[in-house]
């Protein structure tokens, strides 16, 4: 199996667009052995954000192994459990053979059976949301459940992909408050551990960015995934990654060497696929004789002057913007904590206490500068060397990019010194 295409390639510059399989490099190994634990597990996929989760689960959804019928699911937006019912309903209908089998059910609620048998074009079905979800509201648990339970029956295997459902777990806490959340997660695993007894059971791939395990923590939830295989997304090995960049220069007409990718990964860090083909929607802007020779110092000015720069900051707004989740004063904690280790590379857990306390004040509390710190390194900003206790930056770009952007006031003062001389 080879997912990224081989001869001559056509390659599409995507920033932040969901790749198709064909688009994908360097996951066959990943995604072969994602399919042998399906086999016998429920699946969560981790990884920070644009690392390639949603790739991988469109290749799982369009290139299917047999006996498998993929649903696939976006539940970013999702905030509450009626919502969630809404959306499965309507994916399941969309399929003939599933609402075939929906509408013979003996066992189907009421509130259910009328969606079944009639038919609906897109539109009204739209329109009629609102009506669903108000039928639905009072008892959306059993009858959920007796839908996914009648669907056991189905010839194939159901594989249930659920992208970002933590961040949905988090936006159903918000807005509906903790319990709802609660309810939720109960739910959910009540309809996988019913399903003990039957052949055919469903399967769930779960893929997440925010750090799953704060969200069960802070709900008090830690075992809602524990029958969940979990699965880490990397960055690209070298060999895929310099293949990305070799097509990528190719479809720009850039004269490109190995060398070229040494510097280029070293000045990301490592080689994640998305931050390679930010950099060279860059170099593509270059006029035409600079990209046919390219220069080591050219890509180091590239680097710093667009792709640190005012044109790709909004491929990194969602990394300053995620940490309002932590709440005003959390906020400027992260904030202190992260120009920190982002200004001296690496910083002592005891130094980074001492900066939270300062930001903090008598509020500080030591249970919630490790929470804070641990959602900060689920998200990759930050990693701890266990050698050393000290904490660093996961990637390199992600350390300049918070350099450039929120500079310490001693940085800040010294640049502009620098500036007007
Ligand atoms: N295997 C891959 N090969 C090439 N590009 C990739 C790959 N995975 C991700 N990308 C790039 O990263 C971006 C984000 O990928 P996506 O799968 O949406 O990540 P996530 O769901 O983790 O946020 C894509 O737009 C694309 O630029
Ligand atoms: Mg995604």
């Amino acid at each position: 199996m080879n997912t990224a295409p081989t001869g001559p390639k056509q390659i599409r510059a995507l920033i932040g667009n969901i790749p198709d399989p064909e688009e994908l490099y360097g996951r066959d190994d990943f995604i072969e052995h994602l399919w042998k634990v399906i086999e016998g597990n429920n699946v969560l996929l981790l990884a920070p954000r644009r690392f390639g989760k949603s790739g991988i689960l469109r290749h799982v959804l369009k290139r299917s192994h047999a006996g498998f019928l993929p649903l696939s699911f976006e539940l970013e937006d999702v905030d509450s459990s009626e919502e969630f019912v809404w959306r499965i309903t309507r994916e399941l209908l969309v399929h003939d053979g599933v609402r075939r089998l929906l509408s013979n059910a003996r066992k189907l609620p009421a509130s259910l059976m009328g969606w079944v048998k009639d038919t609906f074009d897109e539109a009204e079905f739209e329109g009629a949301k609102v009506r669903f979800k108000e039928q639905i509201r009072e008892d959306w648990r059993e009858a959920a459940k007796r839908m996914l339970a009648e669907l056991e029956k189905a010839d194939e295997t159901l594989l249930f992909l659920f992208d970002e459902m933590p961040r949905m777990i988090e936006r159903i806490s918000e807005k509906r408050g903790d319990e709802s959340a609660r309810e939720f997660l109960d739910w959910f695993r009540t309809v996988r551990l019913e399903q003990k007894d039957v052949l055919r059971r469903h399967r769930f791939i779960v893929a997440g960015s925010v750090g799953v395990d704060l969200v069960l923590h802070r709900l008090g939830a830690v075992a809602a995934f524990t029958d969940f295989a979990r699965l880490p997304v990397e960055p690209l090995d070298n060999a895929p990654a310099g293949q990305l960049a070799e097509d990528l220069a190719a479809s720009f007409g850039i004269t490109w060497t190995p060398e070229l990718s040494a510097r280029l990964f070293a000045l990301i860090g490592s080689p994640v696929p998305y931050f390679i083909h930010i950099f060279f929607s860059q170099l593509g802007q270059l006029p035409k004789a600079s990209r046919a020779a390219l220069t080591l110092d050219n890509l180091d000015q590239v680097y710093a002057t667009r792709v640190l720069g005012p044109t790709c900051r909004r491929y990194f707004g969602h990394y300053g913007s995620r940490l309002t989740r932590y709440g005003k004063m959390g906020e400027k904690s992260a904030y202190a904590i992260l120009q920190a280790v982002a200004s001296r590379n690496q910083v002592s857990r005891p130094a980074l206490y001492e900066i939270y306390r300062k930001t903090r004040g008598r509020n500080a509390d030591e249970h919630e500068f490790d929470e804070l710190l641990a959602d900060l390194e689920y998200d990759w900003y930050l990693r701890l060397d266990p050698g050393t206790n000290e904490f660093f930056f996961r990637l390199k770009v992600i350390q300049d990019w918070w350099k450039r952007w929120y500079p310490t006031s001693a940085a800040a003062a010294k640049s502009a010194r620098t500036k007007q001389p």
